[in-house]
């Protein structure tokens, strides 16, 4: 049996940690989808025509050291733009997103263009400098050499990038719940997911 949690927001909203999470608490697989337009974005850096390192996507490109960098952050915005490196995605998206057994996906589209049907959407989300200073926070503990500053100007950029694009643009599905983390402990953020999947998933 398939069953499908659609996690969308904008960049450091805390999607990653409820994704990751929920897929523990209830045996689903998970699948950051932000990490595959990352691995687009430094595989452009490194030379190649995005459009063409979409659609030759390896396994082995999801797990180089990189992929956590600002750098590969704004690659990745740059090359979710093309409607084609989206295009070259989507199937192995679907795919995972039906799989038997259940499947947590954290992206932009999953509600709205990846999985519509999708059996919980949520949206989630927090203000720019709670998502900023968690960011900032994450990177610095990584080792990275960031300011807060450099943070909040890399997440506004990628948000109105994200949210202005024509193709599958970073929005709440119609039918998605908004979870706004700006007050809430990781916890609870993961606790507040969790009930509203567990009354979908044991119907
Ligand atoms: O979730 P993230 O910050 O790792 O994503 C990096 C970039 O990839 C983000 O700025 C926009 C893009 N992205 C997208 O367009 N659609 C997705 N489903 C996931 C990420």
């Amino acid at each position: 049996m398939s069953f499908c949690v659609a996690l969308d927001g904008p960049a450091a909203a805390g999607k990653g940690t409820i994704g990751r999470e929920v897929a523990r608490r209830f045996g689903f697989a998970h699948l950051d989808t932000g990490l595959l337009y990352r691995a687009v974005g430094a595989r452009m850096l490194d030379g190649m025509d995005p459009v063409e390192a979409a659609r030759a996507l390896r396994r082995e490109d999801l797990d180089r050291d990189d992929l956590r960098s600002a750098e590969a952050a704004q690659a990745a915005s740059k090359v979710a733009a093309i409607a084609e490196v989206r295009a070259a995605l989507v199937d192995f998206q679907r795919a995972f997103a039906r799989r038997a057994g259940g499947a947590v996906l954290d992206g932009r589209d999953i509600g709205t263009v990846i999985c519509p049907d999708a059996e919980v959407k949520l949206f989630v989300t927090a203000s720019d400098e709670v998502r900023a200073e968690r960011r900032y926070l994450e990177l610095a503990a990584a080792g990275h050499d960031v300011t807060r500053q450099a943070v909040m100007e890399d997440l506004r950029q990628r948000d109105r990038r994200d949210s202005e694009r024509s193709t599958a643009p970073l929005k709440p599905a119609g039918d998605a719940r908004v979870l706004d983390t700006s007050d809430l402990s990781i916890e609870v953020a993961v606790a507040r997911a969790v009930d509203l999947i567990a009354k979908r998933y044991c119907k």
